[in-house]
């Protein structure tokens, strides 16, 4: 076990997990009435994604669902996350729900309960209805009251058998690699539009929030999952440090202070005042999206370490965070990952120690993503030896316990990702899963890792969290 045969045991109750999206590995998009998404649409744009990849199969999840649940049980995972699409749920993002899109989760979710698995439901990963793209998006406000009553429709089917329910997944992204950097669907670059639409995110997660409470079944858990990155300056120069506050509101208080304090940060006019006169906000919208939260969600992948570049005044496309005058400078000593993000199990332990400390009403978190890529391939056995991916995981997952024993409140943890998967804009050539995926074949191969991390969940439970055997 990376050289130590101890491993962390954690507390009762804590929960084990794996995570995946719909569009990632369900493929079938034109099965059963599905309408066409955002990424659908993106993904046939020559030169959108590397390779010309799309998510047309992926994992052919959709028929695929019962082998891959009986994976999860070989793990020994306590719970799953998953998303719904929402276009197979309202063809054209409203009006009257698809029976065959919400028969299809139901058939999951009991496959999941029949399993010991618990679900855990994000409704919304990035596949907007290509519909309500072509009505404004995000960038209408109108979006976050579909968007209300798409997750009304699916709760009031689910709710009596889910009780974990995320609204958004990474709205940074949705909103800015979406809206003003062009990389992810709708591949758009208007500064003052992604502020709207991470404004109209949030407005969504807050009304979704509030009709699934409306109407709720008993003990579900509400909460919203946001990517988050510690954020260090590179030296105390006070430009570093500027940079570093820029970049930071623009990661991380940007949702996460609406989110958590119900106010917007008072850095923001510094970073973006120029090009936004913010009219899409109004009265009474901070207390929607303030609404509280049973749990925060939390993705991490990598630290920020943030170094000044020139910058004058914001560039209205705000394509990058190189338009706020920030340059991303990690330290050298750090390894990098396939994807290029640096590896620093310590950055997860900081990022949830800085949570803590920022909100003091913090409510318990789920680490409902962190895992690492690779270029994995089968060896002459046709084993997938990814040991680069057994040691990150087991530096973060003691530093996680490091930091729990801290006093930060973690129930669960989601590994990215139970398969290898479309990785958005770099389709499939970085590789994700614990578990292989041939994509010509769907045959589904065992990495160490997975064998690592059954045992490290066995283990965890253990009273001397002995990792032998
Ligand atoms: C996150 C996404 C997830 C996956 C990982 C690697 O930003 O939520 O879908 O692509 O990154």
């Amino acid at each position: 076990m990376t050289g130590e045969s101890t491993f962390p045991t954690f507390p009762d109750g804590f929960r084990w997990g794996v995570a995946t999206s719909a569009y990632q590995i369900e493929g079938a998009v034109d099965v059963n009435g599905r309408g066409a998404s955002i990424w659908d649409t993106f993904s046939h744009r020559a030169g959108a994604v590397d390779n010309g990849d799309t998510g047309d199969v992926a994992c052919d999840h959709y028929h695929r669902y019962e082998e891959d649940i009986a994976l999860m049980r070989e793990l020994g995972v306590d719970s799953y996350r998953f998303s719904v699409a929402w276009p197979r749920i309202q063809p054209q993002g409203s009006g009257a729900p698809s029976s065959a899109g919400l028969d299809f989760y139901s058939r999951l979710v009991d496959e999941l309960l029949t399993a010991g698995i618990e679900p855990c439901l994000t409704l919304y990963h990035w596949d907007l209805p290509q519909r309500l793209e072509e009505a404004g998006g995000w960038r209408e406000r109108d979006t976050a009251g579909r968007f209300a009553d798409y997750a009304a429709i699916v709760h009031r089917e689910l709710g009596d058998r889910v009780r974990l329910w995320t609204t958004l997944n990474e709205p940074f992204c949705a909103a800015f690699l979406g809206y003003a950097e062009g990389r992810h669907a709708p591949g758009a670059r208007e500064g003052h539009e992604a502020l709207a639409a991470a404004h109209h995110l949030l407005l969504g997660h807050g009304a979704a929030t509030a009709a699934m409470r409306a109407q709720r079944y008993g003990d579900e858990s509400f909460g919203i999952t946001l990517n988050l990155n510690p954020v260090t300056p590179v030296s105390d120069s006070p430009e570093d440090v500027a940079a570093a506050r820029r970049y930071e509101c623009y990661q991380n208080l940007a949702f996460s202070d609406p989110v958590l304090a119900g106010s917007y940060p008072d850095i923001e006019s510094t970073v973006w005042g120029e090009i936004s006169d913010f009219s899409f906000r109004r009265g009474g919208d901070l207390e929607l999206i303030g609404t509280e939260l049973d749990f925060l969600g939390v993705n991490n992948y990598f630290p920020a370490y943030v170094r000044a570049a020139p910058f004058e005044s914001v560039d209205p496309k705000l394509r990058t965070a190189d338009d706020i005058g920030v340059e991303l400078d990690p330290p050298e000593s750090l390894r990098r990952t396939t994807m290029n993000w640096p590896v620093e199990a310590a950055g997860l332990s900081r990022l949830l120690l800085w949570l803590g400390e920022r909100y003091p009403e913090l409510p318990p978190i789920y680490i409902t993503e962190n895992g690492t890529s690779g270029f994995d391939a089968p060896d002459g056995e046709g084993e997938i030896h990814d040991g680069h991916r057994i040691e990150y995981l087991d530096t973060h997952l003691r530093e996680l316990r490091g930091a729990m024993r801290a006093g930060v409140v973690v129930h669960g943890y989601y590994c990215w990702s139970l398969l290898d998967n479309f990785e958005w804009a770099e389709g499939y050539e970085q590789r994700f899963g614990l578990v292989y995926v041939d994509f010509e074949s769907q045959r589904r191969v065992r990495k160490d890792s997975f064998d690592w991390y059954r045992r490290a969940v066995a283990h965890s439970r253990e009273p001397d969290g002995s990792l032998t055997g």
